[in-house]
């Protein structure tokens, strides 16, 4: 598989980070007094998904050309492993990540960040994942950046409110259309395709300000192309991405704790029946072993099983049972896979959405073609159309004339024939004028 694109076009450095230039102000400053040998109070990034928060940290890092011990919120899951990893790079200051002695005088930095912070278990005192990173904010001779999305996830609770006294804050912004649209040209450029602007304009207002998930979408719909149109933009209006629908199936294909992957689940406002059609279509790019994947599709069936039950019983209690067996899908692995596969759109709706609007759009042309024939619409459906089509396609002035007489819309056409449509809509209008002309000439 193709490397996502997210991942080929994330900035290296902080000059091509989009927007948000009083954050990325404040981050150099911050760094820039480091460098100087000022130490200074961990910063956290909060904001929107995809707004470029931990892109911005690790150019940073890669600019001030500092070593990076990054940990995610499945590896920050305790204590233990906090002081296993971050710790030892935070208090030891004078060995690279390959072994070279570099004193911190001689800007031998590493920077450790703490990304999804607002995932981490409060826990039980030996568990808290914020404990821990308090912990070792009080050690640490390094900068230190922590990222969420959620400003009072991070900052709540007991360990959290200690974390707020010892922090400042940088606020990430959501991304405008423009600034997306921006970012979209730049991967098009890359890829040598050449987008309609409209098509970019599209894949933008409906991203809710998530580059990420614009890029993915991008990149579902034009890799391999050499030209972008918008008609191949709209199957992506299918997915709404304020639900973050992609960050669930992300969070129960990565996650190994039952609980943590239901909370996700439940946590959005997708239905179950959607949500299966995600993890099933994604589960097996995630996860590679036989056995693992025999589990997880049995808890997929099953769910479907309550699924349908929902269906037919109207029984919304259902639901739940559905729910846990989504979640169980997480468990279904030993552990996790570190992969990052890109996520597709499951296949099923897309086939469906683009097929039931073909077949919409045959069966409006059938009720007016059936009005004219005096025919049933499924007599010309089997009999009528496909031979009309040929006519239309290869008649200039009979497709000008039924363009006329059947109102045909622009979608119809395009069922009918690839020619352009705006050439057909206007012999149709002089048709229009020379009938209308005749009519008033016949009346006087
Ligand atoms: N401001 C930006 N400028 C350029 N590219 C960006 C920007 N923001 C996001 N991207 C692109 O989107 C991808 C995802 O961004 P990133 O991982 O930095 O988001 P994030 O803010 O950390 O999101 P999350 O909260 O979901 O972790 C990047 O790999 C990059 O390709
Ligand atoms: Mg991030």
């Amino acid at each position: 598989m193709a490397i996502p694109w997210v991942e080929k076009y994330r900035p290296r450095t902080l000059r091509d980070i989009v927007g948000n230039n009083q954050a990325i102000a404040q981050m150099k400053k911050w760094a820039m007094d480091w460098d100087q040998g000022k130490p200074q109070k961990p910063i956290i990034l909060v904001g929107k998904p995809g707004c470029g928060k931990t892109s911005a940290a690790r150019a940073l890092a890669n600019d001030m050309k500092w070593g990076v011990i990054e940990l995610n919120a499945s590896d920050v899951r305790n204590e233990k492993n906090i002081k296993r990893i971050a710790m030892v790079g935070a208090v030891n200051e004078t060995f690279t990540d390959d072994g070279k002695f570099i004193s911190s005088k001689f800007g031998g930095r590493k920077l450790i960040i703490f990304d999804e912070a607002d995932n981490l278990y409060e826990g039980k005192d030996d568990r808290g994942g914020k404990k821990a990173i308090v912990e070792t904010i009080r050690v640490a001779k390094q900068p230190i950046i922590l990222i969420g999305n959620d400003y009072y996830g991070i900052l709540s609770g007991v360990w959290g409110k200690k974390l707020k006294s010892m922090c400042a804050v940088v606020k990430f912004r959501a991304l405008t259309s423009a600034q997306i649209i921006k970012v979209l040209n730049r991967i098009c450029r890359g890829e040598e395709i050449v987008c309609e602007k409209e098509a970019l304009r599209v894949i933008a207002s409906r991203c809710g300000g998530d580059l990420r998930a614009a890029i993915n979408d991008l990149q579902a719909v034009a890799e391999g192309k050499k030209v972008l149109r918008v008609e191949e933009v709209k199957p992506v209006g299918y997915r709404d991405v304020k639900n973050q629908i992609y960050k669930t199936v992300l969070k129960v294909l990565h996650t190994v704790e039952l609980n943590e992957a239901r909370r996700y689940i439940t946590n959005t406002d997708e239905t179950p029946d959607y949500i299966l059609l995600w993890v099933e279509e994604n589960m097996p790019l995630e996860y590679t072993k036989t056995d693992e994947m025999v589990r997880a599709y049995e808890y997929l069936s099953r769910a479907d099983v309550y699924l349908g039950r929902v269906v037919r019983r109207q029984q919304y209690s259902l639901w739940s049972y559905a729910i846990d067996m989504l979640s169980a899908v997480s468990v279904a692995k030993e552990e996790e896979y570190k992969k990052h596969p890109r996520y597709a759109f499951p296949s099923w709706l897309r086939v469906m959405s683009t097929s039931k609007a073909r077949r919409d759009t045959r069966d409006s042309i059938g009720m007016k073609l059936g009005v004219i024939y005096h025919a049933s619409s499924q007599r010309v459906k089997e009999d009528i159309l496909p031979y009309f089509r040929v006519l239309y396609e290869k008649n200039r002035e009979l497709r000008a004339l039924y363009t006329y007489l059947l109102h045909l819309e622009d979608k119809e056409i395009s069922f009918l024939t690839d020619l352009d449509v705006e050439e057909i809509l206007k012999d149709a209008e002089k048709i229009e004028e020379k009938i209308e002309k005749k009519g008033e000439g016949g009346s006087a």
